[in-house]
């Protein structure tokens, strides 16, 4: 087990990716902290890392609350030292530019873009006091490519690249690692909407098909494991070979 001895803050682990991650890192041997709005889904995640021999408990909070991510840091800080915090939640609303209102640009780049900010500044010192620490950024291939629909949510998410490099420079001399992972398309409840339109979109991509959670999981098993030890600032990209060709 490579997390063994952790405690790890997952934001969004109620579902999707940020479950898969929170799921994998509980088989690991991390005490997992899972985040989310949804106390039900929050307690079903728990219940099965637990059923599968792990320890986990649910931290509940609206990120995209003026007072969401204070709520969050004191409800993770009541269970001890944070090890590894993944800054997965996130939404990606998809309209032309001139079609996105205001409340939209507000809620995107509150939960996308501020909350990782704040919850980094409230975890990234303590973790360079302890002489250690990961912080795992959930991006998206969308903060590399220029696509119609997505000017607001890849701008937040290339932002949210740019902060990794940043604190990478900020933290990593005290022995935090910052790196970032951007998933490609993604079977998750998020993109369900999406159906059969996510498989016509991906089959032209060397894998030929979407990811699942557990794909994207993995990566950030490595990345809070033993051998990312001198890994900083860097983007993984998990994506089917999207931005290869
Ligand atoms: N799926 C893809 O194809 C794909 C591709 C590239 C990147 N990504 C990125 O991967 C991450 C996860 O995506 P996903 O597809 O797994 O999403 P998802 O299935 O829609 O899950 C989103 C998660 O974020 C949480 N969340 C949403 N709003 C929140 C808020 N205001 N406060 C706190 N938590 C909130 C949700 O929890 P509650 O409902 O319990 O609050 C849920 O756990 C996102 O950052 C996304 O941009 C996804």
């Amino acid at each position: 087990m490579q997390l063994t001895d952790s405690r790890a803050l997952v934001t969004g682990a109620t579902s999707g990716i940020g479950r898969a991650i929170a799921e994998a890192f509980g088989r690991e041997g991390a005490h997992v902290l899972v985040a989310g709005r949804d106390a039900a889904r929050a307690a079903e995640v728990v219940a099965g890392i637990v059923a599968s021999g792990g320890t986990a408990a649910p931290v509940i909070a609206d990120l995209g609350a003026p007072d969401g991510i204070a709520v969050l840091v004191e409800a993770a800080k009541a269970h001890g030292p944070i090890d590894v915090l993944v800054n997965n939640a996130g939404i990606y609303p998809m309209s032309g530019t001139a079609q996105t209102d205001e409340a939209t640009f507000e809620a995107t780049m509150n939960l996308n873009v501020r909350a990782p900010f704040f919850l980094t500044a409230a975890f990234a010192p303590l973790m360079a006091a302890q002489g250690r620490g990961r912080i795992i950024n959930i991006s998206s291939i969308a903060a590399h490519l220029g696509t119609t629909g997505m000017a607001l949510y890849g701008a937040s998410k290339a932002a949210l690249e740019l902060l990794t490099k940043a604190w990478a420079a900020e933290f990593g001399p005290a022995g935090v690692n910052v790196n970032a992972i951007a998933p490609g398309p993604t079977r998750t409840p998020g993109t369900a909407p999406m159906g059969a339109g996510l498989d016509e979109f991906t089959s032209g991509f060397p894998a030929g098909r979407p990811g699942v959670p557990e794909e994207i999981a993995g990566a950030a098993v490595y990345l809070a494991g033993p051998g990312a030890a001198f890994v900083h600032g860097a983007t993984i990209v998990v994506d089917g070979g999207r931005m290869a060709i």
